[in-house]
């Protein structure tokens, strides 16, 4: 039987809801420089929605930024409190002052600060989702090699999510009986919690902002709609699943097939979701090879034999 208490590894993918598909793809590979390494549509709904995915050269688990323009859809978020409100991402911190040079130039405003300890250069994405390159040293993760950015400054890939709650208490009842997280530090209504071998890639922090309104959970431009975590294989996946019903989350999802990797979605108490994932072996080189890997779109099973309506029927996006 699984181990359900070490089961949730690390991060695999953040997918927010941005806004137009060509604002959003010149943000992630011309400023931040990540590779597109997949350009695809949802696998969910009857109406397109582009879902774009970004990492390094291959792709690989946690360091993957994953988004779903909304703009051609209408619908704009509803942010507020119980939902995830910002992605930290993980450079050298030698690197900082590169970063922030660079960001200044590309006309974005940039924050320095300090969380737990950590420097960070704080910055919207231009739909209004909070990022933060977090300075750390030892990141053992390959930055893309082939971007406009040189590889030993490049991104490593995420270092945590922020969600925003009500009750941190309520929070921390779910990572530490339910996702395999441990508390590893705490201040000024701030709780992180880490899973794995913690560090970058495995950090969940959790602000106390009860004043704010409830968040939204329908897909709407400028959200972080949802975070993966990977695990090992279905059997581990279906223990977390068992687990989580059996403490009283019983609104896990069954396995989903999404193409490239596999997995089940949960509701934490505050409201963020959270999702198990099963990386498949061929990875994001099953429908396309490493040569090629991102260049064209790839039509998701739910629209297949589609491509020209779905080709005609999204917005234009240039690469
Ligand atoms: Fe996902």
């Amino acid at each position: 039987m699984s181990d359900t208490s070490t089961a949730i590894e690390r991060h695999h993918h953040i997918t927010l809801c941005v806004g137009t598909a060509q604002e959003d793809y010149d943000f992630h590979t011309k400023v931040l420089g990540l590779k597109s390494v997949k350009k695809t549509a949802l696998y969910d709904g009857d109406v397109p929605i582009y879902h774009l995915y970004y990492g390094n050269d291959h792709g690989a688990e946690s360091t993957l930024v994953t988004t779903f323009p909304m703009r051609q859809s209408g619908r704009v978020g509803r942010r507020g409190t119980n939902q995830t409100k910002a992605l930290m991402l993980s450079v050298a911190d030698t690197a900082l002052g590169y970063w922030r040079a660079r960001l200044a130039d590309h006309g974005i405003e940039v924050r320095e600060s300090e969380v737990l300890g950590e420097k960070r250069l704080e910055f919207t994405h231009p739909c209004g989702i909070e990022y933060a390159l977090v300075g750390v040293t030892g990141d053992d993760r390959s930055p893309h090699s082939a971007g406009p950015v040189p590889q030993e400054v490049g991104i490593h890939g995420t270092h945590g999510i922020t969600v925003s709650v009500r009750d941190l208490d309520l929070l921390a009842d779910f990572m530490t009986a339910g996702w395999s997280g441990r508390l590893t530090e705490e201040e000024h209504g701030r709780a992180r919690f880490e899973v794995g071998a913690g560090g970058s890639g495995r950090i969940v922090d959790f602000v106390a902002e009860p004043q704010l309104d409830q968040a939204g959970w329908m897909y709407g431009e400028g959200i972080v709609h949802h975070t993966a975590f990977e695990v090992a294989d279905y059997d581990t996946q279906t223990a977390v699943k068992a687990h989580l019903e059996g403490i009283g989350f019983t609104d896990v999802s069954e396995r989903k097939d999404r193409g490239y990797f596999e997995s089940i979605y949960v509701r934490t108490p505050a409201g963020a979701l959270f999702e198990a994932t099963v990386s498949k072996p061929e990875g994001f080189l099953i429908d396309e090879p490493y040569e090629e890997l991102g260049r064209s779109f790839q039509v998701p099973p739910v629209f297949a034999g589609q491509r020209d309506f779905l080709i005609s029927y999204l917005e234009p996006l240039e690469y």
